[in-house]
């Protein structure tokens, strides 16, 4: 509890706090995260084989089929009391936003306005050749009744709108790197801070805390390092934070 109170008094102090959030911060919502030992979606398969740009691109039909389940169930998930505690920090203007490396929109669907989605969205998909954009939930459905890979009416095959690995980030990235430059506190939840670029926000931010179940290779440098569930901590951390707040003169 110690370190929760100290984590909101570096936040009622901060002038400027960014939020980078990964899978960790929607395990509750029962969303496995990726790196988690047994739990953890890679245990189950290897990312290269499945979630890649080349992997989409050598069986299409391979790669709609083995993820329509995987994006389904991040797409109908529903926010925790992590994801309502960060939109709650925003609303009190705790912290200026959240850098997610999520691509399940739970953050906006908590009710946070400012995030950037630095590996892309499931919301939707669109055809690389004639550009045409679709709502992926259709789309999935398609999928699941036999039609992959799904196909515009150009014929060519839908791509969804996630960073696939071996794909540039997108413009988000550009912008989180600025924020993280500027910030004077970043706040990392439920990320191993394993897979660059983002990983590389962490440096670039001149102070650092940490909440998180498992080790992280920047540990060390947190001035603040939580060990444990995210919802229940942010929970707290809220409420700690707003005590500061309202004993301000
Ligand atoms: N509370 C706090 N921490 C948690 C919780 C929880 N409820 N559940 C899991 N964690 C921690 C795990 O201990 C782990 O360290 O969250 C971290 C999640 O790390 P990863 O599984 O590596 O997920 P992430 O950091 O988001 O991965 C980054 O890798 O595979 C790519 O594109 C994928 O965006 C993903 C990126």
């Amino acid at each position: 509890m110690e370190n929760i109170k100290k984590l909101a008094q570096l936040l009622a102090e901060s002038k400027d706090t960014l939020v980078l959030t990964g899978a960790g911060v929607s395990t509750e919502s029962g969303i496995p995260d990726f790196r988690s030992p047994d739990t953890g979606l890679w245990s189950q398969m290897d990312p290269m084989e499945l979630l890649s740009r080349s992997a989409l691109s050598r069986n299409p039909a391979n790669f709609w089929t083995r993820s329509e389940p995987i994006f389904r169930e991040m797409s109908t998930a529903q926010p925790n009391s992590c994801h309502y505690a960060l939109a709650r920090l925003e609303e009190k203007g705790l912290i200026r936003g959240i850098v997610t490396q999520n691509i399940d929109s739970l953050h906006q669907r908590a009710g946070s306005k400012c995030v950037l989605e630095v590996h892309g969205h499931l919301r939707t998909a669109h055809c690389p050749s004639c550009g045409a954009e679709t709502h992926m939930p259709p789309l999935l459905d398609r999928v699941a009744t036999g039609d992959s890979p799904p196909r515009c009416s150009c014929g060519v095959v839908f791509r969804p709108d996630v960073v696939l690995f071996g794909d540039p980030l997108p413009d988000a990235f550009q912008r989180a790197w600025q924020w993280a430059r500027v910030c004077d506190l970043l706040l990392v939840v439920g990320s191993s801070l394993e897979v660059a670029p983002v990983c590389w926000l962490v440096p670039a931010a001149s102070k650092l805390a940490i909440i998180n179940m498992g080790e992280t290779q920047c540990d060390d440098l947190a001035e603040v390092l939580i060990r444990g569930k995210a919802g229940e901590i942010l929970t707290k951390l809220v409420k700690e934070a707003e005590e500061l707040l309202q004993a301000r003169p």
